[in-house]
């Protein structure tokens, strides 16, 4: 052969050669691509998170610290990082100290300039009491006292808790729906506040906790709310009260007052008004009528905090105070939680000690499972955690209803009777006084107890009624006010279950449950 036969030849299988490489290597490229394409849709559909939790506030937050603890790959969406400012969940009561204690995020209430609190002064026409929460003879192993301050204060610190977590990715942007695909919640479309646009965000299981103002419940369960009252309040500086460790809570006309020290030099000043009646602020009307109504009204040795307040131009803020009961929602794949879930009257300044609760047993139900996303096991523990809270919930909600019903002024002469016989028996001290307080401190979770000292309550303002001697005219009254007592626990034996509060052979099996879900103590002489 000739030379340039050769040089043709070799070129030609060079090029066919390099043709060939090219090409098997672009097969290969295109394959190993369109793999790499498959999985990040599949990781997309399968989320890069095990849990996505809507809203960081008090139970988000805490359960996006409790479960990344547990080693789960956690998403928060939080529409505004930013520290809130609010009236609400600004008392921690101890057992809800105690929750915190139990998860670990004990030191979240720790320098935040959060008062003690070591119980309740409540006042009634001149009359005062102070009411200590038990600190003798009750089983409940933490100290047993309350904690005051900017709710904000400690909303950013569990914040920074959560997302400290490696595992927790912490994001800032508003969810506007839920994806659901045959009856499951696959996950979210929500709106980046930085990137301004809707993505999606998949995870086997996804907890709905945006507050009381929750939007997304609604997708989820038809249980409404239901607004009572408003309340009133402001902040008073510079401002020290004569008893900072109490919560004082006086007994007015139409509604009560709340005053409480917030941090070592600020005073809260809340006032409760009727629905119907809420006067306007840009007018002025509100703070006439704090000045002129209520302020009269308010104890002397508090008046003139709860007035300095109000001539200083404090900023008010109006808030609704609702209750709601839980229902839990036919989907599946997800779970609501906090007030999205279940309110009950803020009054008794529990809402957060809820929370903790559910928080605290949901992590103990979802610790054993290794997979989210079987819908049949995370279904049944969903079904286990509202049975297991209810020794908790069901005290708190009944309480908050109880006293917010009660604590209501009327020309009603029964139910005056009933206002006048909650203050004595709250007053009367020994075992009335510290049943009650272990109660509404979340020290005592039992049902059972709380319905007991209702009828105690019931039974004192019948004997007030009939006293000096009972005329027709006043066993009347008696009778009307023994019948709203049943009608009132009647219709919460009816959304807690009768089978949780009231029966002696299952509620001490309920309390065993729920103490052992949320570590508390086992406690096994159950006694009422
Ligand atoms: C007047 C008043 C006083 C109260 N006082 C007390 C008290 O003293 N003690 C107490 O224990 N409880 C109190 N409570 C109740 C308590 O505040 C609540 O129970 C508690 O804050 C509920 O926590 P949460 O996590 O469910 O909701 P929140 O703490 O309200 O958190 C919800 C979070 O979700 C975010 N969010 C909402 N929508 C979206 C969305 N679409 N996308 C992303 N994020 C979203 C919000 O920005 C917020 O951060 C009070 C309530 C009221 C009304
Ligand atoms: C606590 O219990 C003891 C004995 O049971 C009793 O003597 C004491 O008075 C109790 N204290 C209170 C505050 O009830
Ligand atoms: C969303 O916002 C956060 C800030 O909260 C930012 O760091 C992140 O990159 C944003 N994500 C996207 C997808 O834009
Ligand atoms: C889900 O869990 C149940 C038992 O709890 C089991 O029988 C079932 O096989 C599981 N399903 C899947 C898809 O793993």
């Amino acid at each position: 052969m000739d030379l340039p036969h050769v040089w043709l030849w070799t070129m030609l299988l060079a090029f066919v050669l390099t043709w060939m490489i090219f090409h098997f290597n672009n097969q290969r490229k295109k394959k190993s691509m369109l793999k790499l394409a498959e999985a990040a849709t599949e990781e997309i559909r399968e989320g890069v998170a095990d849990i996505i939790i809507v809203g960081a506030g008090v139970g988000g937050s805490a359960l996006a610290y409790a479960l990344a603890k547990d080693g789960r790959r956690v998403h928060v969406i939080e529409r505004d990082m930013r520290e809130p400012e609010r009236i609400m969940g600004e008392v921690m009561q101890p057992g809800g100290r105690f929750m915190l204690a139990k998860l670990g995020l004990q030191d979240c209430l720790e320098g935040i300039d959060a008062q003690k609190l070591t119980g309740l002064a409540v006042y009634k026409d001149g009359k005062e009491g102070v009411l200590p929460f038990p600190v003798e003879n009750n089983t409940f192993p933490y100290e047993p006292s309350a904690r005051s301050f900017h709710n904000g204060r400690l909303v950013q610190r569990l914040r920074q808790r959560a997302s400290s977590l490696p595992n927790v990715h912490m994001e800032e942007g508003t969810v506007k729906s839920l994806i659901e695909e045959k009856g499951v919640i696959k996950g979210v479309i929500y709106k980046n506040t930085t990137a301004c646009q809707e993505t999606t965000a998949f995870a086997p299981l996804t907890v709905v906790c945006d507050g009381c103002y929750s939007n997304l419940r609604r997708s989820l369960v038809d249980s409404s709310e239901e607004v009572h009252t408003y309340m009133v309040g402001y902040i008073a500086r510079n401002s020290q009260l004569y008893d900072p460790k109490s919560l004082h809570l006086i007994l007015s006309r139409p509604m009560v007052c709340i005053m409480y020290q917030i941090s070592s030099d600020e005073v809260r000043c809340i006032a409760e008004i009727p629905a119907d009646s809420v006067p306007s602020m840009a007018n002025g009307e509100m703070s006439t009528f704090l000045k002129e109504s209520m302020a009269p009204q308010i104890p002397i040795q508090l008046r003139e905090i709860f007035i300095k307040g109000i001539n200083d131009g404090a900023s008010m803020k109006v808030v609704p105070t609702k209750s709601m009961s839980a229902t839990l929602s036919e989907k599946k794949g997800v779970i609501v939680l906090g007030d999205a879930f279940n309110m009950r009257h803020p009054l008794i300044a529990s809402g957060m000690m809820v929370v903790l609760s559910d928080v605290l047993i949901l992590r103990h139900l979802l610790k054993p499972l290794e997979n989210l996303a079987n819908v049949t096991q995370v279904s049944q523990v969903i079904k286990n955690f509202n049975d297991i809270r209810k020794p908790m919930s069901a005290t708190v909600n009944t309480l908050g209803d109880a006293f917010s019903q009660v604590l209501v002024a009327s020309k009603d002469e029964a139910k005056e009777a009933m206002r006048q016989g909650c203050y004595d028996y709250l007053c009367s001290g020994g075992f009335r006084t510290s049943g009650l307080m272990a109660l509404l401190g979340g020290m005592n979770p039992r049902p059972l107890s709380l319905i007991l000292h209702i009828f105690g309550i019931t039974f004192t303002s019948i004997g007030h009624l009939l006293s000096p001697f009972p005329t027709p005219l006043r066993i009347w009254h008696s009778l009307r006010l023994f019948v709203s007592t049943i009608k009132m626990l009647g219709h919460h034996m009816k959304v807690e279950g009768a089978r949780q509060m009231l029966y002696p052979e299952s509620t001490p099996m309920y309390h065993r449950r729920y103490m052992a879900a949320t570590a508390l103590q086992l406690n096994d002489d159950v006694s009422y």
